[in-house]
């Protein structure tokens, strides 16, 4: 056996014996279907960092501009299909008595392959919110008509509903994650850099309350060396070998 089968044996048989599993991903899961990650030579945007971009300060200066990015993002997204990663997740969780899926992904790929309780950390690239009244309108044109795009109850200009650099996720939601994984017997981590709080330091909350963390990326994160196994694959090839029925090794 290789390295990286020894592994996928050993996650197998954690997974398995795990009757309750926290599942964290990030942009990595969905780079098999086609949609860039933000950081890496193809996650760039005309020269922009997404810290450049994702913040309010940003988006008050420039309004058309990160409206313009998140409209090539939605154009990025929109013929985009759940890869085998997003659908063994989603298999996983009629598998398993307790699951929580946890992402920091704004494009849906997760709900689009049967994954029904997903957590979205930052948001959905398919809402647009108003900056004034706060109605959060359901919108998958593309491209939008208008940028930046107005709201249809009052007019005011509207915003992507994500969560951007310097804003609050939900305390409620930050703790409800938190709650999972303090419960939790195996967490796993998919395909995020890791260097985004607060999901970067979720795998260091698993880890300080002893739970056994799976690190599924094909390149090295800041916290891969705390991890208990680390399997340096794509997670759309080695995610449907840990859960599916179909767990022959190639
Ligand atoms: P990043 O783009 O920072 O990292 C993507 C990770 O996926 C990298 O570590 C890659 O090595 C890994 N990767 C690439 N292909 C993969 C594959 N086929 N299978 C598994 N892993 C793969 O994405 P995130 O960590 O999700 O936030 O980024 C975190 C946040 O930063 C995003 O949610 C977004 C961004 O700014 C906001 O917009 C608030
Ligand atoms: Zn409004």
């Amino acid at each position: 056996m290789t390295e990286t089968e020894e592994k996928v044996v050993q996650a197998r048989e954690v997974v398995e014996s795990a009757s309750n599993i926290v599942v964290l991903t990030g942009a990595g899961i969905s780079s098999e279907s086609g949609v860039p990650t933000f950081r890496g030579q193809e996650g760039l945007w005309q020269n922009y960092r997404p810290e450049e971009l994702a913040t309010p300060e940003a988006f008050w200066k420039d309004p058309k501009l990160v409206w313009e990015w998140y409209d090539w993002r939605r154009n990025a997204v929109k013929d985009a299909k759940p890869n085998p990663g997003h659908y063994a997740l989603a298999e996983l969780e009629n598998n398993v008595p307790n699951l929580t899926l946890v992402t920091q992904n704004i494009d849906g790929l997760h709900q689009m392959a049967g994954s029904s309780n997903v957590t979205e950390m930052h948001g959905n690239l398919w809402q647009i919110r108003c900056t004034k009244c706060g109605d959060i309108e359901q919108n998958f044109d593309v491209p939008l008509a208008e940028l930046p795009p107005k709201c249809k109850k009052c007019g005011e200009m509207g915003r992507p509903n994500v969560v951007w650099f310097g804003e609050m996720i939900e305390m409620s939601l930050i703790d409800k994650v938190l709650k999972a994984i303090e419960e939790c017997h195996v967490m796993l981590i998919i395909g995020t850099s890791g260097v985004v709080e607060p999901a970067a330091s979720m795998g260091l909350v698993a880890k300080q309350t002893d739970k056994t963390v799976i690190e599924i990326n094909p390149e090295e994160t800041p916290s891969s060396g705390l991890y208990d196994i680390v399997i340096r694959e794509k997670s759309g090839e080695i995610l449907p070998l840990l859960f599916t029925s179909n767990r022959t090794l190639s």
